[in-house]
């Protein structure tokens, strides 16, 4: 019953206000989110790479009121690819982006987010890596699949993310399950209705499943996104049966999420991309971790209560 509160906790500018100015809130929140600028996140990419993981970085923030933030949040992305450039990754450290924060739900927003985002994934391509399109609340989700058709054109790499609650995802799964692309497949952190997804566990749980097939037999690079032993052994056999090689899919978790897994699931041979969030803008995606697994805000309160 937490996890719903969180995450209707997250939509709060009050709550922002109280749990950004929180004192102990910055040692919890760095457990998520490692830094707050690319000067902070490049030795981590740097670590990381070094140990056989590779990485997506995601400048933090969402919800983001005004044009000007939309080009700060454009800019802030074309920074890190200038600090990449110099590190010669390619495709080991690649980018992920919340189209809310190009300015998607403003005024004429997906027109301007499709101006943003376009030079970013340009400039990625030219330093041979690429970009992830996250997926938001289910409201954005028609116009986030039409910029990924649309940069899919002159950016055929270019990934999306879709989230197994939700009651359309089988089809989307199905749709993008084609050559050439590539589809990180998750459970989903948003608030979303009845009318749209699953609200039980178990039942995401077997939609993950059914997708994650749909994905492996299909043509494309499926991108599996989750910290859960159980779907993770899954997807290995299910790889297994569509005869894919290790290197025809990979797995994905979070900064600070089974980190010890990360390093087992390398040392196994699998990808393992770590998705490693910046930035000062950190509440929604702090939130959303809470929600996750109510024992993080336990800790939380706890470090609140002792210091
Ligand atoms: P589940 O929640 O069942 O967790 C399995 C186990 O993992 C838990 O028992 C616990 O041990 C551990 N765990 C999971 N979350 C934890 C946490 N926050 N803190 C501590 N331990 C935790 N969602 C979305 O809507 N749009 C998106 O674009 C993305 N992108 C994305 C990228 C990547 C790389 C990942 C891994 C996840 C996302 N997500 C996402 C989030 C996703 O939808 C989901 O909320 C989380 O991955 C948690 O679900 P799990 O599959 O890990 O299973």
């Amino acid at each position: 019953m937490l996890g719903p509160a969180i995450l209707a906790a997250s939509r709060s500018d009050k709550m922002r206000r109280i749990v950004s100015a929180a004192p102990v809130t910055k040692p919890v929140v760095n457990r998520f989110i490692p830094g707050e600028t690319v000067d902070q996140v490049i030795p981590i990419v740097v670590d990381l790479t070094e140990k056989g993981l590779e990485l997506t970085l995601d400048v933090v923030g969402e919800d983001i009121t005004t044009v000007e933030q939309s080009h700060a949040a454009r800019d802030a992305y074309l920074e890190l690819i200038e600090h990449l450039a110099g590190l010669g990754l390619g495709e080991k450290a690649e980018m992920s982006v919340k189209l809310s924060m190009f300015g998607q739900a403003l005024e004429g927003g997906h027109e301007l987010a499709l101006a943003n985002v376009r030079p970013v994934v340009e400039a990625a391509a030219a330093i041979g890596t690429t970009v992830t399109l996250d997926a938001e609340d289910h409201t954005t989700l028609d116009s986030m699949f039409a910029i990924h058709e649309e940069l899919r054109r002159d950016f055929p790499q270019t990934g999306c993310v879709i989230q197994a609650y939700l009651f359309r995802t089988e089809a989307d799964a199905r749709r993008l399950a084609a050559a050439g692309s590539r589809v990180r497949i998750v459970k989903g952190a948003y608030k979303e209705p009845a009318e749209v997804a699953y609200q039980d566990k178990a039942e995401i749980d077997k939609a993950y499943v059914r997708i994650l097939k749909t994905l492996m037999d299909g043509e494309g690079y499926p991108m599996i996104g989750s910290h859960d032993p159980r779907l993770i052994a899954i997807a290995q056999e299910l790889g297994r049966k569509a005869g894919r090689k290790l290197d025809e899919y990979e797995f994905q978790m979070l900064y600070g999420i089974r980190s010890e897994e990360h390093l087992r699931l390398a040392a196994e041979g699998h990808r393992m991309r770590v998705y490693t969030a910046y930035g000062t803008d950190w509440y929604g995606y702090f939130m959303r971790r809470l929600a996750e697994k109510p024992a993080n805000l336990l800790f939380f309160l706890r470090s609140m209560i002792t210091k």
